[in-house]
């Protein structure tokens, strides 16, 4: 595998990466007037912006039903391969990634759309490999949800069918529990002959062993109040899959507010989480989860609670703060974040023009010219 692709075409040691663009609403349950609506130009507006602005990549959410409530969060969603081919046609150098629901995806369309991106972006598609775990979006497909632990297994067999046809020159049989493919060519092979990024977030141990044998990076949770137990878990997950002869890089997501000072981002953050929640969608989220009322003692209080973790790990406030978070998610030996905001094109700007110049000075991002640029 070419070092390139590892590295996301440069060598910033903390990567930046935006989160759930292309769902309406991003990752926060919420109803402001300036929510994200996830149309095109405003998807193809955020991906330029970020590709000037030195970010490293892009991860969308796999996603095919949206959860109800007043906005109906994620309802409107893209598909992630097409709307990874789109943005990498309109950018130069970030990653952007697909969001691929393996039982959904017939592994030779999946494989061949894949190439297609890759070819589009000379050689910059990465892949997001999800199980799935929502009922209603099977229900939606007709495809039935197999047991948690057979998910991966079928996963399993469905990248290693794909690595063949990105990889094979000669027609190969695939013959499996779950797949038996007769005769298969795939043509052409990715750009350069290199392979995409694989990312996974599973966080069962299934989930963990899946990515250790088949991805170069895995996501976690970021634990701010135990920075120690967030470095431990890191460095456990890496050499556990350095004993499998692997180097796996281990990132994490959140979401950020970021406002000229700190006030000015909690009283935002304040209003995102209290009268900008989209409380019925929250509840529908946690219906799918198995949360109700009837099973959950202090279900009111949980419901109020929830906003924040609803976005994903938050990063509320001036310049220096988010700055100071970061370093401490890379002192933690993370490898970077990927993050969502209210609105993307509204908020990106100040993010590039204050953020990432404080994380230059830190030693942990490069100028981005003084990155190595890939052929
Ligand atoms: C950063 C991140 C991105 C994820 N993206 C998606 C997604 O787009 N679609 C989806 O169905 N699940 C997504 N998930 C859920 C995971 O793929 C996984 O199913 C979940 O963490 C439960 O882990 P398990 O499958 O090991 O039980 C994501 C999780 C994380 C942490």
């Amino acid at each position: 595998m070419s070092a390139d692709r590892y590295y996301m075409y440069n060598d910033n040691a903390f990567k930046l990466g935006l989160f759930g663009a292309n769902c309406s609403s991003g990752r926060a349950i919420n109803k402001l007037p300036e929510r994200w609506l996830a149309d095109w130009d405003s998807c193809e507006k955020m991906a330029k912006l970020a590709d000037e602005g030195g970010f490293d990549f892009i991860l969308p959410i796999g996603r095919w039903k949206g959860y109800g409530g007043e906005t109906d969060f994620q309802g409107t969603t893209y598909e992630t391969i097409t709307w990874a081919t789109g943005l990498l046609a309109h950018t130069k150098q970030i990653t952007v990634f697909g969001t691929v629901h393996a039982p959904l995806f017939n592994p030779m369309v999946a494989a061949k759309q894949m190439v297609t991106a890759d070819h589009v972006g000379h050689g910059r598609f990465g892949l997001n490999i999800v199980v799935g775990w929502n009922e209603p979006e099977f229900q939606m497909s007709g495809i039935k949800q197999r047991d948690h632990g057979d998910r991966y297994e079928y996963a399993e067999e469905w990248i290693s069918a794909i690595k063949r046809m990105w990889n094979d020159k000669e027609p190969f049989d695939f013959d499996e529990e779950y797949l038996q493919l007769k005769n298969v060519v795939a043509k052409p092979k990715l750009h350069a002959d290199t392979s995409p990024l694989i990312i996974n977030a599973g966080q069962s141990s299934v989930g963990r062993a899946f990515a250790m044998r088949h991805c170069h990076a895995f996501f976690t949770n970021f634990r701010e109040a135990d920075v120690k137990k967030s470095a431990e878990f890191v460095a456990k997950f890496k050499s556990d899959a350095k004993e499998l002869g692997r180097d796996v890089n281990v990132y994490t997501q959140g979401h950020v507010v970021c406002r000229p000072t700190r006030k000015e981002a909690e009283d935002y953050f304040h209003y995102l989480t209290t009268e900008g929640v989209d409380f019925a969608a929250i509840k529908e989220v946690l219906r799918l989860k198995n949360v109700t009322p009837e099973n959950t003692p202090d279900y009111d209080e949980l419901v109020a609670n929830l906003p924040p973790k609803n976005v994903g790990y938050p990063i509320i406030g001036s310049p220096d703060d988010v700055a100071e978070k970061f370093a401490r998610m890379h002192s933690a030996g993370l490898s970077g974040i990927a993050f969502s905001l209210v609105n993307y094109v509204d908020e990106l700007p100040f993010i590039i023009d204050e953020v990432i110049p404080r994380l230059e000075k830190m030693g942990i991002r490069k100028p981005a010219a003084q990155n190595e640029a890939v052929a």
